[in-house]
């Protein structure tokens, strides 16, 4: 079954934005995607390999906190966070094909064996996992999708905050960095009409404890852009 078929199904399929491939891979990138990427994948996410949605076994035997992050980019986050909590399973969707090839050349260099991975789009994923199961959330400089029309492809809206909010147990945080402030503003309005989730007082200009930054921060900060740090917690 293709894509295109699942079209046709009771739910269309979702509408994935943005890039899936960039430069050509090199060689050691390649061999990573070939090797490496298999062992660390989730299975049965992609609406192909399991148009039924059957959710998946537990991604970790032995019941350890799961925290996800939504597009990783190059993972240089993802990778500082896994080491840092060993103790923490991190689950990492990233839909760009160089992303996830750059997320693997770190995995490797730092011998970290807490992450598993999804190659695609991350609510996919999200609706399979089981109800509560996540204790924190990642989104990092999301897309901004600036232009009115473009709006609703934001990753922060209602539909996507409902699939969180399944998904988080009570007391999870979702934490979201963005240097645009309309996207920021955006965040604040979509996470106040949302269903389940309440802002938590910090300071939005300071970085959260042992951030590590993100590929994209290190582009926003050269450019002078200036990042908002907020954090949403999952409440009943
Ligand atoms: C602006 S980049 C930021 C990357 C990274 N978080 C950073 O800060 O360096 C946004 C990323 O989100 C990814 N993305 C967009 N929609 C997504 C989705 N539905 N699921 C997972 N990732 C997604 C894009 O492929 C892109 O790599």
């Amino acid at each position: 079954m293709t894509d295109a078929d699942l079209q046709g199904r009771d739910r269309p399929w979702r509408n994935l934005y943005g890039r899936r491939r960039g430069k050509r891979l090199k060689p050691n990138q390649a061999r990573l995607l070939e090797t490496l990427l298999p062992r660390l994948a989730v299975r049965g996410v992609s609406p192909v390999d399991n148009p039924d949605r059957v959710p998946f076994a537990p991604l970790f035997p032995d019941g350890r906190p799961l925290w996800l992050e939504v597009g990783f980019g190059g993972g240089e986050h993802m990778v500082a966070q896994a080491e840092a909590h060993p103790g923490v399973g991190l689950i990492g969707c990233e839909p760009f094909v160089n992303g996830v090839a750059m997320a693997l050349n770190h995995i490797d260099g730092a011998g970290v064996e807490n992450i598993r991975l999804h190659a695609g789009d991350a609510r996919d994923l999200i609706e399979l996992l089981p109800e509560g199961g996540l204790a924190r959330v990642f989104l990092l400089y999301p897309d901004p999708w600036p232009k009115a029309r473009h709006v609703r492809r934001r990753f922060m809206s209602l539909e996507n905050l409902a699939l969180l909010a399944r998904a988080m147990a009570p007391g999870a945080e979702l934490r979201v960095a963005t240097d645009i402030a309309d996207y920021a503003d955006h965040a604040r309005a979509m996470a106040a009409e949302a269903p389940g989730f309440a802002r938590v007082g910090r300071d939005e200009a300071a970085p959260w404890d042992g951030w590590p930054g993100t590929r994209y921060e290190a582009k926003a900060l050269a450019a002078g852009r200036v990042p908002q740090y907020m954090s949403f917690e999952r409440v009943d």
